[in-house]
């Protein structure tokens, strides 16, 4: 048996902020249980969903920032995998689990500590620690450094997963020092400083023994200055230790055949009569105009710049004309929020503006709209997009990292691909592609309903993923 322990700041159905949690609460869930036994750390968070399904397993005390503070461990297993939580309550409370970058910084040093700290209390003991984002950038360093004595932590190895560069926990070399209590031996520009700052996710990928990011496309974009976010010359540097593997997304959570969120379920075989009652089902909810001839583009974001919304607001306007509507599901920028409140303010008929998180509304618009719009200005990897693939509803997307590798472009000629692309991050290419959407979805309605269904028919479920994650341990234990 491989044992691997993931390490990771969200999984859903506990916390989520975004993908990550959607990866790392189900991912695990698709390895070959004969072989792996993959389980879960996060912390114990009082904004978290299901506290009162978790079993008390122990405490101790931990030295970390100036004085000993309470580390409690709780486990639960959902879905057949086992799932463990750092208490402390000084550091987890509050009604999200970020905040303050400044308070983050120190909280997540806390954890990764910590994490490593009750594997011996535990009773665990992974071959691999399986490392996201930068909250758990100091994981690998750990395991080099204090941990890399004891007989219990000396051959773990370790793999950083990049969800996401932009963010990589930075501040001062002095408040790094302090909240990670490591000598001032790694803080030199081949360590964990990079220019002149502390660094956490810096410090995971010069210590992992692997890195992996969520495509191929993102994998070889950050080996550049523009999606480098001025890491690019350390990717290159560690090129030969870096994979890119897609994420999947749960097929059984998003199956529109099952899912009891929607108000009309549908399949392959029945989407052409039955998707369009989810459309005017939330037509009705959402006081949009009642009509299933309307060309409903969907849009659930975090709203902020790396989701490209700027281009969307250029031209709003134009994307509204016609017979379009427009629903949104996000939170983020009030620049983007007040814009989409706007426009709904404008176009009641036309535009439905929600600032709001709703796993709920998520669905029903995965499963009402005709198309998804995700112009990003870079994307890991994307679920969205996924999400819509599987429900039927067509993604516009950027041809940046996942979108390009997960969304294949019409061809009108060959009769080929699953959505629609533009390359250039530029908002009249956009509005181009869409338009250019529209006419096919309003001229050559079986044209659209065939690239519906090879959007639905695409398999982006976890298990080829998973394999890869697979291999990817194999390799590293000698298999
Ligand atoms: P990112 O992780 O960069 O935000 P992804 O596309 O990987 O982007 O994942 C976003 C996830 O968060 C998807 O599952 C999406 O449905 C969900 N999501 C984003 N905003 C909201 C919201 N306001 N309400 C509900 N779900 C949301
Ligand atoms: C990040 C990325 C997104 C990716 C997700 C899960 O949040 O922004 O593209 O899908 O992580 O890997």
């Amino acid at each position: 048996m491989k044992n691997i322990l993931f390490v990771t700041s969200e999984a859903v159905p506990f916390i989520k902020t975004g993908g990550l949690a959607d990866v790392a609460g189900s991912l695990p869930k698709y390895f070959n249980k004969e072989f792996y036994d993959v389980r879960v750390i996060l912390p114990k968070y009082e904004c978290m969903k299901f506290k009162e399904h978790l079993e008390y397993i122990s405490n101790f005390y931990m030295y970390h920032n100036g004085r000993d503070r309470y580390v409690g461990i709780f486990r639960t297993i959902y879905n057949g995998v086992t799932y463990y939580f750092i208490d402390n309550e000084e550091y987890f409370s509050g009604n999200s689990p970020y905040g303050d970058w400044f308070w983050d910084l120190e909280k997540f040093c806390f954890f990764c500590r910590a994490a490593l700290s009750a594997l011996p209390v535990i009773g665990f003991k992974p071959q691999i620690v399986h490392c996201h984002d930068w909250q758990t950038g100091l994981v690998p360093v750990l395991l080099k450094d204090s941990f890399k004595g004891g007989e219990f932590y000396w051959d773990m190895k370790s793999i950083m997963t990049i969800h996401n560069l932009k963010f990589q926990g930075v501040w001062s070399l002095p408040v790094i020092k302090q909240f990670t209590g490591l000598s001032d031996y790694y803080f030199t520009p081949d360590k964990i400083e990079a220019y002149g700052d502390g660094n956490l996710l810096k410090g995971g990928i010069v210590y992992a023994d692997k890195i992996t990011t969520v495509s191929s496309s993102y994998a070889e974009e950050i080996k550049t200055p523009f999606y480098g976010e001025k890491m690019d010359g350390l990717i290159r540097a560690r090129e030969n230790d870096l994979v890119g593997i897609v994420n999947g997304i749960d097929y059984t959570d998003f199956d529109p055949e099952t899912d009891n969120r929607i108000p009309v379920t549908y399949n392959v075989e029945n989407f052409r009569t039955n998707k369009k009652k989810n459309k005017t089902a939330l037509q009705k909810e959402l006081g949009l105009e009642v009509n299933d001839k309307k060309f409903m583009i969907g849009i659930v974001s975090r709203l902020t710049d790396q989701k490209g919304l700027d281009l969307i607001a250029c031209v709003m306007e134009q994307l509204c004309w016609g017979d379009t509507q427009m629903v949104i599901l996000g939170t983020g920028d009030s620049k983007y929020e007040s814009m989409f409140r706007y426009y709904a303010d404008k176009y009641p008929d036309k535009v439905s503006a929600n600032i709001y998180y709703s796993e709920d509304l998520s669905h029903k618009i995965y499963a009402a709209s005709d198309a998804f719009l995700m112009p990003s200005l870079f994307e890991p990897c994307g679920l969205s997009q996924l999400m819509s693939l599987r429900y039927g509803t067509v993604p516009i997307v950027r041809e940046t990292g996942g979108l390009r590798d997960t969304v294949w472009p019409y061809n009108e000629y060959e009769q080929t691909g699953t959505g629609f692309s533009f390359a250039n991050y530029n908002a009249h290419e956009m509005l181009g592609i869409v338009d250019y959407a529209k006419h096919i979805y309003f001229d050559k309605k079986r044209d659209w309903n065939m690239i519906a269904q090879r959007a639905m028919e695409v398999d982006f479920s976890w298990s080829s993923s998973a394999r890869k994650y697979e291999q990817l341990y194999d390799s590293m234990l000698g298999y």
